[in-house]
């Protein structure tokens, strides 16, 4: 395989991650599509002693983060601040071992990608072009991407996007949309005429048939290559690379006020501001890192960003001219919890910083459980039981089992210290040869971005001490045969050792704790896969539990806070809001007679489950209205509440009793009512307009 650190002379390695949307904390998702294999691959090279740069950092722009802050009545900034906070907090937490977590808002950004744009534009690469887009007249505003929301063509979703349809997936442009909606105003917005920039796509794509479809037909995942394919068969269109909108990175043009460039531009050469503000506090230089050929650029994404990063992206890092293009994309599939698509919007997600909270201190526990069930190939799926089948009958019962009866009767029978190897059977040295051979296997493994598969070769080594010792019982042969049990122990000892390095880059908490709880320094990748990494000797330190049993209370408390949002989900789901009526003139408006009055006196309709009977004071008389609402109130809590009345409804007869008006109420959740009140206690037959 040509993935094969080997293959080529690789002097240093530039590993990105996907930059996620700074609109909302990161879920279980997140970490086991992306930041989960990009850590495990980034430790994995230091370890080796490589050179690398791992590149994070939150995408700040777009239309969704605009309209996020236009619902929370705050400003873009206001929201990017907050959860870049938050997500760079569970990153760190999970160990997630970035270089630099950067952010799109920052100055250094702005400047990179406007100087990248200004470079294409200069080298004649971006295309000027006029055309009609959606316009809001109410707003005055044209609508980008997700301000606008129609009919899917595809599959008739009425909730599709301008840019995405997200019940079929297909990507979209506005004019597509069947019965186009403005977002701002619920209006039909009209066409006007607007200048952008594009990046004529179909001039790369010879480049990518080369570089992609003969290149690298054998070292990329057959998912992302196959996506490539698709893409480049179907032929390539110019894609525009600004908008209008007044949030992202300003186009660097005098003539170009109200435009930024599309977030989708600016997002991934996030990569590489992040990497230059890296490098001024490193002090290294940025340069080789994208610019020379021997250094190997890797991005880890999520499979709905494929497009971006290995078509996109490359065309414009090869129209640029001074960049190299990516080695390997390997793109995961997704993650599913209990059955079921993560869903932001429904609460149907495991947030980190909520996990961190109630499972502290066992971060390596969920980053083992996404590493195994990682969606590699295929989809997958989370669930709650096999995270506890796995703490307990992977992590508890092999790992740190072995661990800890291995240390513990070092420290019963040789008083903590290492004991000396007697005389090797055929069946030590069996064990010792399979050793030898772990620190190659796993590697060969991550080298070609197959975590699940390394992640299981590391327990296996793990199970294989484990197996050696339950088979060899020292606790049985000690009181005769105290020599065997010191070679017996020499070998467990020397395999706890290589597990704390081959662990590294999957559990770094544990693998940090085993080392400590040897007394060993941190070894590198190359030291293992030998039986000399403690001497004889050797004083290791007292042991410590790696992992604990997780009970089924703590499974069950998990699994009753997801459906129970998911309950309260569907409920409020079925009360979808109703869609606002045509519009009325000022003077439909003003034939309403509305008014402050006061019950005076209430009571149930006879017969009846829905009806009261009310006596209103309003100002200039007495009088009966029948109202729908002994569903939400009593009528004996409601006398003296002041309302609204609609005075000049026609008298209507109601169960034979004559009502007189209208009380206003709004309309709450599963039909409950709710008064419309003025906020002071005010005169009786006060106007309301
Ligand atoms: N924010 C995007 C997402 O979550 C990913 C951006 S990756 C980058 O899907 F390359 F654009 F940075
Ligand atoms: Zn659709």
């Amino acid at each position: 395989m040509s993935s094969s650190v080997t293959s080529k002379n690789i002097k240093r390695y530039t590993v990105t991650s996907a930059l996620p949307y700074a609109n909302g904390p990161v879920h279980i998702g997140h970490l086991a599509g992306v930041y989960v294999p990009a850590d495990i691959y980034a430790r994995f090279l230091r370890l080796k002693n490589r050179d690398v740069v791992f590149i994070g950092g939150s995408d700040e722009h777009g239309v969704p983060i605009t309209i996020k802050a236009r619902h929370e009545n705050t400003t873009p900034q206001a929201v990017v601040d907050r959860f870049h906070e938050m997500i760079k907090d569970s990153f760190e937490k999970f160990g997630i071992s970035f270089d630099v977590y950067s952010r799109t808002s920052a100055p250094i950004h702005h400047e990179t990608a406007a100087a990248f744009f200004r470079k294409l534009l200069e080298k004649g690469k971006l295309k000027e072009k006029e055309n009609e887009q959606f316009f809001d007249e109410a707003n005055q505003q044209f609508l980008a991407d997700r301000y606008i929301t129609g009919t899917c063509p595809h599959c008739n979703h009425d909730k599709a996007y301008g840019d995405q349809c997200e019940n079929c997936g297909t990507s979209l442009s506005p004019a597509e949309l069947i019965n186009p909606q403005s977002v701002l105003s619920g209006h039909k917005p009209v066409m006007r005429k607007t200048k952008h920039w594009y990046l004529p796509l179909q001039d790369y794509e010879d480049m990518l048939k080369e570089w992609i479809l003969e290149g690298h037909k054998h070292d990329w995942k057959s998912n992302v290559y196959g996506q490539c394919k698709s893409w480049i068969d179907q032929g390539l269109q110019p894609r525009a690379v600004t908008r209008d909108l007044d949030w992202g990175v300003k186009v660097p043009l005098d003539d170009a006020p109200g435009k930024v460039l599309y977030v989708w531009f600016d997002a991934p050469i996030g990569y590489i501001s992040a990497t230059r503000e890296w490098s001024e506090k490193s002090g290294k230089d940025w340069e080789p890192y994208w610019k020379d050929e021997q250094s190997k650029l890797v991005h880890f994404i999520g499979k709905d960003n494929i497009v971006f990063h290995c078509i996109i992206f490359p065309s414009m890092l090869h129209a640029e001219g001074s960049y190299i293009l990516p080695e390997n994309v390997p793109a995961n599939e997704f993650l599913n919890l209990e059955g079921d698509k993560i869903s932001t919007s429904r609460n149907w997600a495991v947030w980190l910083h909520e996990y961190l909270e109630e499972f502290p201190g066992k971060q390596d526990v969920l980053r083992y459980v996404l590493c195994a069930a990682a969606p590699e190939t295929k989809d997958n799926d989370f669930t709650w039981k096999d995270f506890q089948s796995r703490n307990n009958s992977e992590l508890v019962a092999i790992f740190g089992n072995f661990v800890n009866r291995t240390l513990v009767l070092t420290h019963k029978y040789f008083d903590g210290k290492v004991p000396a190897v007697d005389n090797l059977t055929d069946s030590d040295n069996q064990v010792l040869e399979q050793i030898a051979r772990y620190p190659q296997t796993i590697a060969r493994s991550l080298e070609n971005y197959r975590f699940r598969e390394s992640l299981s070769e590391m327990m296996g080594l793990a199970r294989l001490g484990n197996k050696y010792l339950t088979d060899s019982e020292p606790w049985k042969i000690f009181k005769q045969q105290p020599e065997r049990v010191k070679t017996i122990l020499n070998v467990c000892l020397q395999i706890c050792a290589n597990l704390a390095v081959l662990s590294g880059p999957f559990l770094p908490f544990t693998s940090q704790k085993l080392f400590k709880m040897l007394n060993l320094e941190t070894l590198l990748w190359d030291q293992a896969g030998t039986g000399d990494l403690l001497a004889a000797g050797h004083a290791i330190n007292k042991a410590e539990l790696l992992f604990e049993k997780i009970d089924d209370a703590q499974i069950k408390a998990q699994t009753d806070k997801l459906y129970s949002t998911r309950i309260a989900n569907e409920e409020q789901q079925q009360e979808a809001v109703e869609p606002l009526k045509e519009d009325i003139t000022f003077e439909d408006f003003a034939k309403l007679d509305l008014r402050t009055a006061t019950i005076v006196h209430a009571e149930k309709v006879p017969k009846t489950k829905k009806l009261l009977k009310l006596t209103l004071e309003t100002g200039n008389d007495q009088r009966t209205v029948v109202s729908g609402i002994a569903g939400s109130y009593n009528p004996e809590d409601i006398t003296g509440r002041q309302v609204i009345l609609l005075a000049n409804l026609k008298p209507k007869k109601i169960k034979g009793i004559e009502s007189h008006g209208m009380i206003l109420m709004a309309t709450g959740n599963k039909g409950k009512l709710s008064f419309v009140q003025p906020d002071d206690k005010l005169p009786d037959g006060g106007v309301v307009s």
